[in-house]
């Protein structure tokens, strides 16, 4: 059955309403379960440096990679409301190439880009790309693109000084016309007085449960990475150990003999006569092995 679709319009009306839910997605049959599944929003993240192509942070991933995983996930969606994360290099340089950069988002099926960042400077390009009809999500706190300024994947906001100033550019952004913010890593309280002061829906990793939302990466929902986890996810499978123990079965199977099956598992010729005129009549005509 044809699914409505999220909207932007849609999300910004759930805050104080109804919680949101996103996840992040990067390829077709991800993205197909997890709409199916009733996801509100489904996050192209430049995550995809660590989780699927095994880099050590998000500074390697280009907007091609984006670009192509992006196209995957939008073709996988019915419901949800599709964002493309815009990587490292692609909204710094210059106002006008990071309007073309969003735009190649929004051509292959993205209905909003996510940039990080709430400084004077990203407060422009966020007017640029909304002038260009391209909403924009938010993303401050922990923001990994700026792990070498930061000095490490940590908690920001601890203080009152650093707390303000993630309120100010939350405020900015929701001034500067973001349909939501993604708050990352940031403690508890500020979340909550954030939520309160915007009026735009918040959506928390690490920032506690006040926010209007939560996202999580596929992965770590799913246990599908192994690589560090951090202490606010929750895993709600262990798909990685199904499909390890899946993978060493049928390795087993075919060392010893028995996938494929010579009956269900095998094509087999038309009769006796084909494999007469194949073996000839002289030979004993080999029958197929059921195993
Ligand atoms: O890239 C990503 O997965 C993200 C989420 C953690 C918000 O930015």
């Amino acid at each position: 059955m044809e699914q409505k679709r999220v909207t932007v319009p849609a999300i910004k009306a759930m805050k104080r309403v109804q919680r949101i839910g996103m996840l992040t997605a990067y390829d077709y049959p991800g993205a197909k379960i997890a709409d199916a599944a009733g996801t509100d929003i489904l996050l192209v993240g430049d995550s995809l440096g660590m989780v699927v192509l095994g880099y050590p942070d998000t500074l390697s991933v280009t907007v091609d990679d984006m670009i192509h995983h992006t196209r995957a996930v939008a073709r996988g969606t019915q419901r949800a409301l599709v964002v493309g994360d815009m990587p490292y290099l692609s909204y710094h340089v210059s106002i006008e190439e990071s309007v073309r950069n969003a735009g190649a988002f929004i051509r292959v099926g993205a209905h909003a880009v996510k940039i990080e960042g709430g400084k004077a400077a990203r407060i422009k390009t966020i007017e640029a790309l909304l002038n260009a009809e391209i909403p924009v999500m938010g993303h401050i706190g922990l923001t990994p693109q700026s792990v070498n300024v930061v000095g490490g994947f940590r908690l920001q906001g601890k203080n009152a000084d650093d707390a303000r100033r993630l309120l100010d550019e939350a405020v900015a952004l929701d001034q500067a016309g973001c349909f939501s913010i993604v708050l990352e890593c940031v403690p508890e309280e500020l979340a909550a007085l954030i939520t309160e002061r915007v009026s735009i829906p918040t959506i928390g990793i690490g920032a506690g449960p006040s926010c209007d939302g939560q996202v999580l990466v596929f992965h770590d929902l799913l246990g599908m990475y192994d690589g560090h986890t951090p202490k606010f996810v929750r895993r709600y499978a262990n798909i990685g150990d199904e499909m390890r123990k899946a993978i060493a079965r049928y390795l087993e199977d075919v060392r010893g003999g028995r996938f494929p099956n010579a009956s269900t598992e095998s094509f087999h010729m038309s009769g006796t006569e084909e494999l007469k005129k194949l073996y000839g009549d002289s030979v004993v005509v080999p029958m197929p092995k059921v195993n």
